[in-house]
């Protein structure tokens, strides 16, 4: 193992941060949410209350005391490809039957674009009034710091109540400076991180598994910060459809499993196989902290967010956040003495060697939606079908976590192969159920899968309009989201909309 003493390394920026760092915990106190039961269900009346924290979402309003930071920070715009999953892969079309994710699902890219990505993805609908929509409040809650600022004048409740289009003309500032730090502190003005969780229920979390923000260390905290984003999480439908991560067992595929069980939550009905499913969101954090990097303290700011001289010699955070190997020798390179390219090699190897289960998972699953959906039109009853169904939820479950967790084939190879093996005992489980209840209603097996080659094909055969959902979305796009841009901008909110794309 060429390892190097990574304390040693970091030697000179701890020296040059730690001054920095031990003033920012009081003034955290100081701006931040103390109220931070983390009970589940948390009552609506826990949720908490209209504020006097002051969040300043307003990006470029830094630009000018912190340029380092801030022209790192707009380099995430560089990160522009827009890669659609389901294309690359239509069998996602028949897994989330159903489910918006079957109409558009796309990988993530720069931090500069979340505002402009959810606008545009069909799964937020052509709301044309803010009273209508699929899609709750809650899907704002990763956009960017006007959402901790609306939380703060609004209060959780008001903020979670209601649907995505009431915020469309306030929530339109990326990922951005107040998401993660406390920007009207003395210590920001001065020039030091101020790392600052503003969203309640974040902080709640946190607490859940023992890690109380303000009580954390400098490591603890860099990678807290991701994780008010890059987790899994629920939509609370007892409360507010308040957001809520499900850590109360712990951060494992079965900790997290056993929870939704415990409480009988899905996400939604599966249209074929009408099993109660449950998608996975991002369990980044959560996958990370059982990788090797996270069981040994290095923090996804190491990674992801080094330390970098400008060219002045000043050193300071690089806060174009994207992919660690384009700043090889200012991450893995500081602890590592391999070669880049071994290094990527080892990543590529890992990511194919998942990849190639995880296809074999889908597949399966694919087969099963199909085979439970002949079950059902062959006279099966409920009875019958129940152990099979559950069996069908946690398979796809353990894909889904799997799958939805971005670059878990770096952060922790070993966790995710073996979610996804026992993902395949699952689904082996919900086929073998199914050839049962399919024999005593004779019902001819193999069950033909239609054809799915292409997405096109895949929304065909899953009864998905796709071209109506696209030609709603062009004219909402069209009519509504520059009146929302108008208005923020009237507001005082940006300058200038966001990117169309
Ligand atoms: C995704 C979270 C995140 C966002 C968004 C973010 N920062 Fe930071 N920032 C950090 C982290 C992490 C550090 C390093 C903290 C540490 O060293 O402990 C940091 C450090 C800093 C520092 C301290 C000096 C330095 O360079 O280390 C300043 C000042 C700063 N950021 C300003 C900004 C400004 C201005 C913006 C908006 C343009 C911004 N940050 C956006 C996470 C973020
Ligand atoms: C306020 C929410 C939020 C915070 C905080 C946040 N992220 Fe993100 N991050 C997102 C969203 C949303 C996307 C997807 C953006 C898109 O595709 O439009 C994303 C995308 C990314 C990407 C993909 C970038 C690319 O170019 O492909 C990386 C890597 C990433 N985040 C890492 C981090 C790290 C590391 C931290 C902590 C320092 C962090 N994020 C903090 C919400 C957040
Ligand atoms: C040891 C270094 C390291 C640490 C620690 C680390 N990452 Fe990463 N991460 C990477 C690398 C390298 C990649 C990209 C691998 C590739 O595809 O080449 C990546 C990929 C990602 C992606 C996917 C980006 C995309 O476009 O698909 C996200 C999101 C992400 N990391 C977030 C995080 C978060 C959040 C944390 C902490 C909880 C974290 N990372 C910790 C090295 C790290
Ligand atoms: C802050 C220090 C640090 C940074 C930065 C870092 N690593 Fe590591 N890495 C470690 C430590 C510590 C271990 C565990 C070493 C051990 O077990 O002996 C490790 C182990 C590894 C391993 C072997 C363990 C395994 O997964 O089988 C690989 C591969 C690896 N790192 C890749 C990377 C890559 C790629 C990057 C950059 C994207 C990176 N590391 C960045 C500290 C770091």
């Amino acid at each position: 193992m060429q390892t190097k003493k990574y304390l040693w390394v970091h030697i000179p920026i701890l020296t040059t941060m730690a001054a920095l760092t031990i003033h920012s915990t009081q003034a955290v106190e100081s701006h931040s949410y103390s109220t931070t039961s983390g009970q589940y269900p948390v009552p609506v009346s826990n949720l908490a209350k209209p504020s006097d924290i002051v969040i300043q979402s307003k990006n470029s309003q830094f630009s000018q005391n912190y340029p380092r930071q801030y022209q790192s920070w707009y380099k995430t715009s560089e990160s522009t490809d827009v890669v659609p999953a389901l294309e690359e892969d239509p069998r996602l079309i028949v897994l989330w039957g159903g489910y918006g994710f079957s109409k558009e699902y796309n990988k993530p890219r720069g931090h500069f674009y979340t505002v402009t990505d959810v606008r545009n993805i069909l799964r937020t609908g052509a709301p044309m009034t803010p009273t209508e929509g699929p899609m709750p409040m809650a899907c704002w809650t990763c956009k960017g710091p006007d959402v901790p600022r609306l939380i703060a004048e609004w209060g959780e409740k008001d903020f979670f109540s209601g649907k995505w289009a009431k915020a469309g003309n306030q929530i339109v500032n990326s990922v951005g400076c107040a998401d993660c730090h406390d920007t009207t502190s003395k210590d920001f003005e001065e020039g030091k991180p101020a790392l600052r969780i503003a969203r309640p229920h974040v902080l709640r979390a946190l607490d859940v598994i023992g890690k109380n923000f303000n009580q954390m260390d400098t490591t603890d905290k860099r990678t807290a910060i991701c994780a008010n984003c890059h987790v899994e999480y629920y939509f609370d439908k007892n409360g507010v459809n308040n957001v809520v991560f499900p850590w109360f067992n712990g951060l494992s595929v079965d900790d997290m499993e056993k929870f939704y069980d415990n409480i009988q939550f899905s996400d939604w009905t599966h249209s074929l196989s009408k099993a109660p499913m449950l998608k996975a969101q991002h369990p980044d954090f959560e996958t990370w902290s059982m990788g090797i990097h996270g069981k040994n303290g290095v923090s996804c700011v190491d990674c992801h967010m080094p330390k970098v001289q400008g060219a002045d010699g000043k050193v300071y955070t690089d806060h174009n956040v994207g992919n660690p190997f384009n700043n090889f020798q200012n991450t893995c390179a500081n602890c590592h003495t391999q070669k880049k390219e071994t290094l990527q090699n080892i990543v590529e190897s890992r990511k194919q060697n998942i990849k190639e289960v995880m296809l074999k998972l889908e597949d399966q699953l694919v087969h099963a939606h199909f085979e439970a959906k002949a079950a059902w039109d062959a006279g099966a009853t409920k009875e019958e079908m129940q152990p099979a169904l559950t069996a069908i939820r946690h398979a796809q479950w353990r894909w889904d976590y799997a799958a939805a967790t971005h670059g878990g084939y770096m952060h922790a190879p070993d966790v995710i192969l073996k979610v996804l093996g026992t993902g395949l005992d699952r689904v082996a489980t919900a086929r073998a159920d199914l050839a049962t209840i399919l024999a005593e209603h004779h019902v001819k097996t193999p069950v033909p899968i239609p054809d799915i080659s292409t997405a096109n094909a895949a929304w065909k055969a899953m009864g998905i309009d796709i071209q109506k959902a696209r030609a709603e979305k062009a004219k909402f796009l069209k009519e509504i989201v520059p009146e929302w841009n108008k208005e923020a901008i009237s507001k005082g909110l940006i300058d200038t909309p966001p990117p169309a794309h």
